[in-house]
């Protein structure tokens, strides 16, 4: 009797397990087929019933509830970690649990359901693509400023800089042509960092936080041109920039006398804020290009050697 039902049912499962299979097999990338983007609204309700207990309500970066933290869970919705993981790797936290001891594994779920929180917890969020729509492949590193680099950051921050702000993590972004499934996170080991030209660099990103009107904080994205000027910020949709982005975009630069604290009548609060997120990025991103720099050192003297010593 239930044989219709049974056969629904079934037919049901074979298209979300079609689907979920195309989804595993699509490669690393935010440039899925149209028809299977994410449902956020589904991965909101989804949020608030399976993770919220520990991953907090979600709003602005999502910063753990004490049980969450308890266990050792981060912030999520944060751009500088969602940038480094591909779609491909926060569907198997969420299925299978992980990365550590930490998230647990939601088996009951199948990929579109683990799709549909992603799409959540990506949306609205700065990112890479939107300083660099044409990039087609980027690193990513954690610098620890200390010593001179420290000194200098300091003072034009001017002040002290919390143990936290020491830290911050560096994408470098290269190439021209855009690859149709979006730009690729190339690991950080000596053989794939080898393949990367410098001559092929676009720039810099970073990402930072500053108060709404409300005085929540919100992420957003700093591009860095190569000659260490400030591209381009792209704030979340809840930041208002537009006051303070005259008095940045297009300053700074390479030579530290370049590098001055950016001043805004109209809005000092945040022209301060980006001062300290700039003195901390153009200290790591010299880091980040000597890094570069000393991997190529030995590489064919007509192809980059004036990016090299001098
Ligand atoms: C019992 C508490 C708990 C619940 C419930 C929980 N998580 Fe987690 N989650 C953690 C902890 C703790 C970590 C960090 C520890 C680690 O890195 O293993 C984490 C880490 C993560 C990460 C980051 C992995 C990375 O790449 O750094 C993602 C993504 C994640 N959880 C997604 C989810 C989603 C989506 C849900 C709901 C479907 C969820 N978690 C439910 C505790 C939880």
């Amino acid at each position: 009797m239930g044989s219709l039902m049974h056969s629904a049912v079934e037919s049901k499962r074979l298209r979300t397990a079609l689907l979920a299979g195309l989804l595993l097999l699509a490669p690393a990338s935010r440039a899925v087929e149209p028809a299977l983007i994410g449902d956020k609204t589904h991965g909101a309700q989804l949020w608030r019933l399976e993770c919220a207990g520990c991953h907090g309500d979600g709003h602005g970066f999502a910063e753990p509830t004490a049980i969450g933290r308890a266990l050792g869970a981060h912030r999520l919705r944060d751009p500088e970690l969602l940038e480094a993981r591909s779609d491909d790797d926060l569907i198997a936290v969420i299925l299978k649990g992980g990365p550590g001891a930490g998230s647990p594994a939601f088996s009951h779920y199948n990929a579109l359901d683990a799709g549909d929180l992603i799409a959540w917890l990506r949306a609205g969020l700065p990112s890479l693509q939107e300083v660099f729509p044409d990039a087609a492949a980027f690193t990513d590193k954690r610098y620890t400023l200390s010593g001179p680099a420290l000194t200098r950051a300091e003072n034009l921050a001017g002040g002290e800089l919390s143990a936290e702000e020491h830290e911050l993590a560096v994408f470098m972004v290269y190439g021209n042509e855009r690859p149709p499934m979006g730009a690729r996170l190339i690991a950080q080991d000596p053989v794939s960092l080898d393949a990367l030209s410098p001559k092929d660099r676009k720039g810099f990103v970073v990402f930072g936080a500053l108060k709404d009107a409300h005085g929540e904080l919100q992420p957003l994205a700093m591009g860095l041109a190569n000659d260490f000027s400030v591209l381009k910020l792209v704030p979340a949709p809840g930041l208002d920039l537009s006051k303070v982005a005259p008095a940045v975009v297009g300053k700074g630069g390479r030579e530290p006398g370049k590098r001055k604290e950016f001043i805004s009548k109209a809005a000092p609060a945040q022209a301060a804020a980006l001062t300290r997120l700039y003195a901390r990025a153009v200290e790591a991103i010299a880091i980040a290009s000597k890094e570069e720099s000393d991997r190529h050192l030995f590489d064919q003297p007509d192809s980059s050697a004036k990016s090299g010593a001098h």
